[in-house]
């Protein structure tokens, strides 16, 4: 069995995750965690939001997992949030045709950077088969797929609306109001832990590729001009990256920099992209991630998302696989510009001038006595168009004024002094003396801004995923192979276990009372009294347990306990009065020895 398929049986087994809707057939795509896993993804989240919420200062909100259409119509999801799917003729499956040509195309290690024309013929070229049936792919077509899940709010199909593919958008479309609970200050970071969905076409390695995940996503509102990231905090982290530059070269490989390394090298481009690479070290040594099966890979540039500007995800290895488990993402301007363009609100912040200026601003006061019989009912818009371009492009005016003295003088031909400006798809001229435009000297204190966008996304199930392959190893014990989970003790389902020696004499009593103690001072706890105590250890070392207290004969006599640790399968005598205190020192990194 390989690692993955074992650690599958050991999930089903003991309670981690596992199919869901089985009694059904299963529904591909779908996992149920079960009691251990559940509590194993919570504490893996409470780390998260230790370090991204409360060590950062950000914000946390909550918000809806459905969508109306107008929010995807402008984030782009609805037209670019595709991936290359090919169909067997023969059996009917649908495969993810980049993945399949990555999987057997040796040089090829991103097919989606090449177009769907040319994966096509790559399947041609190399033969490439269909996965479920064997008939030869070749010839098929291959196509975009958009993998959001569309539904309806409320009867009818008046009004679509999505499944959220990534919990961020429901941080953007709240911006107006976010701002204010930042009192208008830029920076400030707004996270959110919450489901996302996509209907992906092959789901596959578990938890790895499903079609409801929970991502953990901090968006952080950035001022281009004026906010840099507290660099030295990071400047001396080590961290491993696989450049794009390297990946192109034929003997390219991880190489690792500090991030102050490269960022003067040019390795990483953006210095909010770098820091959050190495802010973020630290969170996946605390969870548990095997930090020799882990690298920063850079997006190649067919690669990036259609909002990203600099890229990288974190990668862990998993079977042989390299997986991202979080994207690192410079989304610029691009989110709350289109927001702001489609909604027509206000995605902008204030920002205040060091000291006033003076400067120059375009306006115009179109005579509507002029407008309103020229256009009728689009006379209004008409108005509100030609403000709009006297805004951003003045210029347009300034030309066609110069054309109309240049006409008056008889030097240009007719018509050249009119404005134009679409509305609804059509044009409409309009000669500039009767637009009112003028350019007028104004003392003005700030100006609005578009905020920048810098995206850590992760994705809590890889993670944990991740987390349960690399805790997973077997060893001898007593003669006896064990297997085990290293977790850490914050993310541990359990923190310790408490066994009476026997379900007799008084021993069980004392045993729930120490667990009932232990429990009443915060800690996580299970009591266990079935089977002999080797297989009771086993049990516990199988789902990452970190401690085990057992109650035994001398109990009864010295009010002591027996303290045993997973890794090492030590034991050390405690008092039961100080067993909570010594737990949380163990939990906190002391060892037996320091008891
Ligand atoms: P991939 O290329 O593997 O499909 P992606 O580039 O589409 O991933 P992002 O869009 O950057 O992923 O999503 C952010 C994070 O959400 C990823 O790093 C990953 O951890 C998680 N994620 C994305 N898609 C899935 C999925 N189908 N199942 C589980 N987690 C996912
Ligand atoms: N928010 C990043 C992603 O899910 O694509």
């Amino acid at each position: 069995m390989t690692e993955l398929d074992d650690l599958a049986e050991l999930a089903k087994r003991r309670g981690f995750f596992f199919p869901s809707n089985e009694a059904y057939g299963g529904t591909a795509g779908f996992y149920t965690y079960g009691p251990v896993g559940a509590t194993l993804k919570r504490n893996l989240e409470d780390v998260w939001r230790d370090v991204y919420v409360r060590a950062m200062d950000n914000m946390e909100l909550e918000a809806p997992t459905i969508m109306p259409e107008a929010v995807f119509e402008a984030s782009g999801h609805l037209e670019g949030f595709d991936d290359m799917i090919v169909e067997c003729a023969e059996c009917g499956g649908t495969h993810r045709a980049d993945h399949l040509v990555e999987d057997a195309v040796a040089d090829v290690e991103d097919a989606e950077a090449l177009g769907t024309d040319r994966v096509a013929e790559l399947i041609v070229e190399h033969g490439i088969d269909c996965p479920s049936c064997g008939a030869a792919l070749a010839g098929e077509p291959v196509d975009e797929f958009n993998l959001m899940f569309g539904t309806n709010i409320g009867p009818g199909s008046a009004a679509p609306g999505y499944l959220r593919p990534e919990t961020a958008q429901g941080i953007f479309v709240e911006f107006p109001r976010l701002k204010e609970y930042a009192r208008g200050q830029l920076p400030f970071g707004v996270a959110q832990v919450g489901r996302a969905y996509r209907n992906e076409i092959s789901p596959r390695r578990a938890l790895v590729r499903v079609r409801e995940f929970t991502q953990a996503e901090l968006e952080h509102f950035v001022d281009p001009e004026r906010d840099e990231p507290p660099i030295d905090r990071v400047a001396d982290v080590e961290v491993p990256l696989y450049s794009a530059e390297a990946q192109h070269a034929a003997d390219g490989g991880v190489e690792t920099y500090t991030i102050e390394a490269a960022l003067e090298e040019g390795v990483v481009t953006s210095e909010w992209v770098a820091y959050y690479l190495g802010r973020s070290i630290d969170f996946y040594e605390r969870v548990g991630i095997d930090m020799d099966r882990f690298r920063y890979r850079q997006h190649l540039s067919g690669e990036r998302a259609h909002y990203a500007v600099d890229c990288w995800d974190a990668e862990t290895e998993l079977g042989g696989h390299w997986i991202e488990v979080t994207g690192f993402a410079y989304r610029s301007d691009y989110d709350l510009s289109k927001h702001g363009e489609y909604s027509g609100e206000e995605f902008t912040l204030f920002r205040q001038y060091d000291e006033p200026r003076t400067v120059e601003r375009a306006t115009v006061d179109p005579d509507m006595s002029y407008l309103g019989p020229e256009f009728g009912g689009a006379a209004e818009a008409v108005a509100d168009a030609l403000a709009s371009l006297a805004r951003r492009d003045r210029s347009a005016f300034e030309s066609a004024a110069r054309r109309a003295a240049e006409e008056s003088s008889g030097d240009a031909p007719r018509d050249g002094d009119e404005v134009t400006v679409e509305v609804d798809g059509e044009a409409y001229s309009v000669p500039v003396e009767e637009t009112g435009f003028a350019v007028e000297e104004r003392t003005e204190s700030g100006e609005h801004i578009v905020p920048h966008v810098v995206e850590p996304s992760f994705g809590v199930d890889r993670l944990v995923y991740s987390v349960l392959v690399h805790a997973h190893g077997t060893d001898v014990v007593d003669d006896e192979e064990r297997s085990f989970l290293r977790l850490p003790a914050e993310l541990a389902p359990t923190t310790v276990a408490v066994f009476p020696l026997m379900a007799r004499d008084g021993l069980d009593d004392r045993a729930w009372d120490v667990a009932a103690r232990l429990r009443g001072e915060g800690l996580r706890v299970a009591y266990d009294d079935t089977g002999n105590i080797g297989r009771r250890y086993r049990r516990q070392d199988e789902v990452g347990t970190p401690y085990c207290v057992t109650v035994d004969y001398d109990t009864l006599e010295d009010d002591t306990v027996t303290v045993r640790e997973r890794d090492s399968t030590e034991q050390a005598r405690v008092a039961v009065d100080d067993l909570a205190d010594a737990i949380d020192r163990l939990v906190a990194g002391e060892t037996l020895a320091d008891l």
